[in-house]
């Protein structure tokens, strides 16, 4: 099979975003524009991936560990043309086919990538460009066409004449090169233009010219693929579509999604007959089962969700929550915590790198922090464990259907048996046997007729 070879352009320092981040980190439904790029090129089935990067280049370097990219600097931004020339050596090793794609146009697609491929090898193509047709081409470099429609050029919009400008198909700047004429072309390339740049788009103009080279564009019936993110407002716009796309994806599979104000990140799974109230964020990879209510207002990042949980007002972070977990209003479930079937947790609860065993029930008010309860445990409300000595943290253990009074302090460490109760109002520094009860009070005093005297002082 000939050797298919990609070149992501992310060298960009997006100053038309006036961020200090690379651009193509910038977000789209909460993953960064490379990603989306990175996951449609690797599903199109393209092991080799070069990267050009730029400015912050670490920070990218960072988010493509999983992607197992090579990563060419392009030390000063002299353009698209330029940071292809980058990877030189990589075109030069690998020969066969290249897909050149842009790291801030987020919708390019495994379908696009692999329709334009075969158009690309059915037509013996040097270079095979991937337009769209669009009523909004500014911003975008125009397709020039010749005689019989053969495409002779791509003409950046500050280079237009106005009835260039006129023109709707536009280059999506993604395109399948044949290795050998893209490196016989680079070396051409000037930076005469309105940019003083050196545009990867003039290479399609120096192969037409060459007699008997197969220029082809492949027009995507996606017009999406096209979307780039060159503003804030492009990047918003980029953020609606994704939003609908994803939640349209959501509804098809089972998932019911109320109102308008809910966004869904782009890895989330979500099982069937679930609803997602309104107000309600999920993000990361988290995976949730069916049949959940889930908000209002609500954020859920990276969590691992069961079957028939309710989440009313809820905050959680890396979490775990097995099935008919009830919780809400107003709980805040911190990382690596664990919550057991039918845990029920009600309003202004915080727990924290916790596991809370099945049944067991944490209804007001308390703090759960670096503990190991176990199930049928009742929370009185306004318990708190005190996990923290000022230096270290320290654990909780308690056991299986212990009893905790309302204001209860367990200063960790500290153990709590199963079957054992504490007192309402205890503060807990000694371990607790199993079945036995801890209380710890001072003495209540009994001041007779202290109502009488307290008149008598007043008048
Ligand atoms: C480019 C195309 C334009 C096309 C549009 C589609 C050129 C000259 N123009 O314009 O025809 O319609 O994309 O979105 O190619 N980059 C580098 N190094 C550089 C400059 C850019 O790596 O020196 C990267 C950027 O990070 C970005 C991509 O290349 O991911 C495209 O660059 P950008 O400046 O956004 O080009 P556009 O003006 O959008
Ligand atoms: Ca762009």
């Amino acid at each position: 099979m000939a050797k298919k070879t990609c070149i992501v352009l992310a060298a960009g320092d997006g100053k038309r975003l006036k961020t200090e981040k690379p651009k193509v980190l910038m977000e789209v439904a909460f993953e960064p524009m490379l990603v989306w790029v990175l996951d449609s090129v690797k599903a199109s089935g393209i092991k080799r991936i070069g990267v050009i990067i730029g400015n912050n280049a670490e920070l990218i370097e960072k988010r493509l560990e999983k992607y197992k990219c090579e990563t060419f600097l392009q030390a000063e931004r002299k353009g698209t043309g330029h940071a292809v020339m980058q990877a030189e050596s990589l075109l030069r090793e690998r020969q066969g086919d290249v897909l050149v794609v842009c790291g801030d146009a987020p919708f390019m697609d495994e379908e696009t990538i692999n329709g334009a491929y075969e158009l690309h090898k059915s037509q013996g193509n040097a270079v095979t460009v991937i337009t769209a047709e669009t009523p909004a081409p500014t911003g975008y470099g125009r397709i020039l066409r010749g005689k019989g429609d053969r495409v002779i050029g791509i003409i950046e919009e500050a280079d237009c004449t106005d009835k260039q400008r006129e023109i709707t198909e536009v280059n999506s700047g993604a395109y399948w090169f044949n290795a050998g004429s893209l490196l016989d072309v680079l070396p051409k390339l000037d930076n005469d233009n309105k940019s003083g740049e050196y545009y990867l788009t003039d290479t399609v103009e120096l192969l037409a010219e060459r007699a008997g080279t197969g220029i082809g564009a492949y027009k995507t019936a996606n017009g999406n693929v096209t979307l780039g993110a060159n503003s804030r407002r492009a990047l918003r716009l980029l953020n609606k579509i994704a939003a609908e796309m994803i939640i349209d994806s959501h509804l098809d599979n089972g998932v019911d999604i109320i109102g308008e104000s809910s966004i869904i990140g782009r890895s989330a799974v979500i099982g069937k007959d679930t609803l997602i109230m309104p107000n309600t964020i999920i993000k990361g990879e988290t995976v949730i089962g069916s049949g959940c209510v889930i908000g209002p207002n609500t954020l859920i990042d990276s969590c691992e969700i069961g079957k028939n949980v309710t989440l009313n007002n809820v905050q959680a972070y890396e979490s775990v929550i097995e099935d008919n977990v009830k919780a809400g209003p107003f709980v805040h479930l911190r990382p690596k915590t664990v919550l057991g079937k039918d845990v029920k947790i009600g309003d202004f609860v915080e727990v924290k790198n916790s596991s809370i065993g099945e049944k067991t029930a944490i209804a007001h008010l308390t703090y759960i922090g670096d503990s190991d309860v176990g199930g049928g445990v009742n929370f009185g409300c306004g318990s708190v464990t005190a996990n923290y000595d000022g230096v270290k943290k320290h654990r909780t253990v308690i056991g299986d259907n212990a009893f905790i009074g309302c204001n209860t302090n367990l200063i960790a460490p500290v153990k709590v048996g199963a079957d054992a109760t504490t007192a309402a109002g205890s503060t807990i520094t000694r371990d607790v046997p199993d079945g036995s009860l801890a209380i710890e009070r001072a003495q209540m005093n009994i001041k007779e007729n202290w109502g009488r005297n307290y008149e008598r002082k007043d008048k």
